[in-house]
């Protein structure tokens, strides 16, 4: 065993555990070419980009091309973490897309993705956690990895949020933008790894960040269009103090069933929602500004693909190296929220 490695007592802590080990081999991300910026956005609706930075932090955002789909920006990501992991298509076996803006309702976006990529081995499903998501798919993920199910499992983060964007609403429009991140978990015993990953869920407060048209309980009609039952709806101020608070809560759980504190962590990277809730988070739990990861001023929100997008943006201009321990944090629609370390 590699001496290097820190030693986990706690069993749930699952690294290199009865002879396996979910290690993330190599992560890839995509965004769409075409920028929106706040200037973009002060001609769209009464918004400026002093409140957007002050309020936010983000000064730009990427938007997909009309005919570029959730599956397009997940399958070019997932080409470049195959890549980087040296993997062919065939050698895997299981897709996780986690996204909230699938190209439609069925069949799953995963499906879609393994067919551009030509993965004809995997099985493939999606998951629906909003912007959590990225976190749930690690963790169902490794759950088959340490199983003995599967050896080689492909998770991916992606959404096209301007699809489902209210583009004269000022409350929620400057927030989000389109994207993807992929990462290859695979077996390695006695190699680096994903230690844990935990998740948590409150149903009870579904109502604070929702998209109500487009299932069963409201189908498209010409009525629920007018009503604009098909675009993202959210109460800002509440949903702000549910992801900082929860996003604490989730963070704490991940570093006690590893059984470190906040200061073994080289990098923290958490979802890119509000330049705010992070600092919050940040503050609270005590991680410092050179252990923080933000890239949120150049993307936005891209929900399931926000901490996808960071940890690749992390791993390429070397924010840490092999060995070190990362934090991802996430926090969502649901509500949801999740942590993960990671030795990378
Ligand atoms: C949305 C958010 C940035 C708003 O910031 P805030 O400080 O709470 O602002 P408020 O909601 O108090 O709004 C203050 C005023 O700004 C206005 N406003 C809202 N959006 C605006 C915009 N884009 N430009 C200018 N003014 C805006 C509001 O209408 C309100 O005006 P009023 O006082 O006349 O009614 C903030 O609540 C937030 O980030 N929430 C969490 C969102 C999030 O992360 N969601 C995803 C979670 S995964």
């Amino acid at each position: 065993m590699n001496s290097s490695l820190p030693r986990f007592k706690n069993p749930r802590a699952k690294h290199d555990f009865k002879g396996r080990s979910c290690s993330v081999s190599a992560v890839g991300s995509y965004v769409p070419a075409r920028i929106l910026t706040n200037a973009d956005l002060e001609k769209m609706v009464d918004t400026s980009h002093e409140w957007i930075m002050s309020r936010t932090g983000i000064e730009q955002r990427r938007i997909a091309a009309a005919d570029e789909f959730t599956s397009d920006m997940a399958a070019k990501a997932a080409q470049i973490a195959m890549k980087r992991a040296g993997i062919l298509p065939e050698q895997i076996e299981l897709i996780i897309v986690a996204t909230i803006t699938p190209d439609m309702l069925f069949p799953s976006t995963a499906c879609l993705v393994q067919k551009k990529i030509g993965a004809v081995r995997a099985a493939a499903f999606d998951v629906e956690a909003a912007c959590s998501g990225f976190i749930f798919g690690l963790e169902i993920g490794q759950q088959f990895i340490m199983s003995r199910t599967y050896d080689t499992v492909l998770v991916i983060g992606a959404e096209k949020l301007s699809s489902i964007i209210d583009w004269t609403d000022r409350n929620t429009c400057v927030l989000f933008g389109d994207g993807a991140g992929a990462a290859i978990l695979q077996n390695r015993p006695h190699s680096h790894g994903l230690l844990t990953a935990c998740m948590g869920s409150d149903g009870g407060r579904g109502d604070l960040l929702s998209m109500p048209g487009g299932g069963s309980r409201c189908p498209a009609t010409a009525a629920s269009v007018a009503a604009k039952l098909h675009y993202l709806r959210m109460d800002g101020k509440e949903t702000f103090k549910n992801a900082v608070n929860a996003m604490m809560t989730a963070a704490q759980e991940a570093l006690r069933r590893c059984e470190i504190d906040i200061t073994k962590i080289k990098c923290v990277i958490p979802h890119q929602a509000n330049r705010r809730i992070i600092d919050a988070v940040a503050e609270r739990l005590g991680a410092t500004k050179e252990q923080l990861f933000v890239n949120l001023e150049r993307y936005g929100n891209t929900s399931a693909a926000s901490v996808a997008i960071a940890l690749d943006e992390a791993v390429a201009t070397g924010r840490f190296s092999r060995g070190d321990l990362i934090l991802l944090i996430v926090f969502g629609a649901g509500l949801t929220w999740g942590a993960a370390v990671i030795e990378w």
